[in-house]
């Protein structure tokens, strides 16, 4: 290699100190070329123009200025790793999903934990709700268990999502703030969004800021359906319960961390799987049928509430172990796509409006941010199972159909292709739907505040304190006292005393009236 690079580089002395050298691989050029120089660029004489001819030069340019895509619109920053889940109880008596089937049973999995509303680049213990993703391959094929760490969300309705997110990231005019839901437009729109307030109490108490995402729990958030061999659906809610136990950090621990290393709770995660220590979960179901669904005194389509384990108990039926870091964090944990649309024979929708639009969402936004029709070609998004379909062609098309044919029904016999296969195929429930077509909020959503206070009277005194300091200090940071008010108002619908306590902290002369609710909360019981 030295003779070559003075050889090629006449006049140069032969300042050979610049030339890998050991028992590494020849570099190469993407066409496979043979590099001889990868520090100079292609001159003419001693202090001349560079050259186009230079193809090497331009490649590398070329391609190091198209290495950036999208963030994900939301959840841009995220971890992810590999690992499987273990059935500990078999389900097949209510849902013929493959993982269920038996005791012992091993899927692979893929999980990636994120923020929500930071961007890729920024820190890791914000105030906020975590992602908990999870893509099991199974023998049927990809299923997506898409869940937070909080088990309500926002807002009861898919159409409203674009003002939830909008109102928590940077504001439009000036950038800022960055991953934190301190500021007025959050404000503003939560205050004028009663549905959300139970998942305000969440997000301002200890679980938004984890001490890693070891110590998190995981939810499923909607109700899901399981659906047997015989055809009957139960309907499911999904819960990760973390081995190691629940734990957070306090607000001024979790700024300190974010100063002294913003990557804390991907560090954690990786130091803990490369010390030996891999995290594991339990997986928990609330099964329930028709009957305890119309009796309920919520709907259970409404994701904004949950239902009590009083009620209905949480069976464990499983363990997830995250034992493998990514070989590229890129390759993996960016380009890896979830969607709620993907679910495996046995588990099917409910008509929770937030889940039916995001079964639209995921799919649609990953067309943009992975570039095509085509990133199921991506080794972490491609089923692990057999697999056969007449999709072809697009961008990176990498997996095109074999042979001559590409469509059905075909008559080319056993070369013809894959079949469709009525015994074997994802049977969709054949619920029974009537009604007319309205855009009306469902009277049954119309409770706002009574799990909210279920919430906050369940906690400890130490952590209803943290919920109104939090809420004191996130409010602190609005601009228009108005807002300060009416989140105020809001409160006292909640509990008097942690209204009292914010408005104390918040200097309000007077408490605000409360707000009317939309239907007057039911007294429950402490969870
Ligand atoms: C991304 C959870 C509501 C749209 C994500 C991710 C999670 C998540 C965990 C990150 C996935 C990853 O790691 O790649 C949830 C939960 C929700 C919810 C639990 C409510 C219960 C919604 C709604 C919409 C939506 C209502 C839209 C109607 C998106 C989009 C992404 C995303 C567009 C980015 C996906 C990508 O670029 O790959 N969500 N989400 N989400 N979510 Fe949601």
């Amino acid at each position: 290699a030295d003779d070559a690079y003075k050889n090629r580089n006449p006049g140069r002395g032969g300042e050979t100190h610049q030339v890998a050298s050991g028992g590494t691989p020849v570099m190469t050029t993407e066409q496979g070329i043979p590099v001889a120089d990868d520090q100079n660029t292609l001159k003419v004489g001693e202090r001349g123009p560079s050259l186009l001819e230079d193809f090497h030069f331009r490649e590398k340019i070329f391609h190091f200025d198209h290495e950036r895509i999208p963030e994900r619109v939301v959840h841009a920053r995220g971890f992810g790793v590999h690992g499987f889940f273990e059935a500990t109880e078999s389900l097949s008596e209510v849902t013929r999903a493959d993982p269920f089937q038996e005791v012992g049973r091993r899927t692979p999995v893929f999980v990636r934990f994120s923020t929500v509303a930071g961007n890729k680049g920024s820190f890791d213990l914000a105030r906020d709700v975590r992602g908990f993703a999870v893509k099991f391959y199974t023998q049927e094929g990809n299923w997506d268990l898409v869940g937070n760490n909080i088990p309500v969300f926002f807002i009861q309705d898919a159409i409203k999502f674009p003002d939830v997110i909008h109102s928590v990231k940077q504001q439009p005019d000036r950038g800022f703030p960055q991953a934190q839901s301190a500021h007025d437009n959050f404000w503003d729109f939560i205050s004028l969004t009663p549905e959300s307030m139970h998942m305000v109490m969440w997000v301002m108490s200890d679980r938004a800021i984890p001490r890693s995402f070891r110590f998190m729990e995981g939810f499923g958030v909607h109700t899901f359906r399981f659906i047997n061999l015989a055809g009957v659906s139960t309907f499911v809610k999904f819960h990760w319960r973390p081995k190691l136990g629940l734990q957070s950090v306090m607000w001024n621990e979790a700024v300190k961390i974010n100063g002294a290393d913003p990557d804390f709770h991907r560090r954690d995660l990786w130091d803990a799987i490369n010390g030996g220590s891999p995290p594991e979960w339990e997986l928990g179901v609330q099964l329930f049928d028709d009957a305890f669904a119309e009796a309920f005194e919520f709907d259970v389509l409404d994701p904004t509430k949950i239902i009590p384990e009083e009620q209905i108990p949480i069976r464990i039926v499983g363990r997830l172990v995250l034992d493998r870091t990514v070989d590229n964090f890129f390759a993996e944990t960016e380009q890896v796509a979830f969607c709620t649309q993907n679910v495996v024979p046995g588990i099917g929708f409910s008509n929770d409006p937030l889940l039916q639009g995001r079964n639209f969402s995921y799919l649609d936004t990953q067309l943009k941010r992975l570039g095509g029709p085509n990133f199921t070609h991506i080794p972490v998004n491609a089923p692990r199972c057999p697999m056969a379909h007449f999709q072809q062609d697009g961008h990176m098309a990498m997996k095109n159909p074999v042979g001559r044919v590409n469509y059905e029904p075909n008559s080319w016999g056993e070369h013809g292709g894959p079949r469709e296969c009525p015994e074997r195929g994802y049977p969709h429930f054949p619920s029974q739907e009537a009604g007319e077509k309205r855009q009306v909020r469902s009277e049954s959503f119309a409770d706002h505040y009574s799990q909210a206070r279920q919430f906050f009277i369940s906690q400890t005194a130490v952590e209803q304190k943290h919920i109104g300091d939090a809420l004191t200090f996130e409010l602190s940071k609005c601009e228009r006292a108005d807002i300060r008010e009416r989140m105020v108002a809001h409160l006292r619908n909640i509990d008097e005393g942690l209204a009292t306590a914010v408005a104390k902290g918040l200097g309000l002369a007077v408490l605000p009236d409360a707000l009317p609710p939309a239907r007057a909360p039911i007294d429950l019981p402490p969870s």
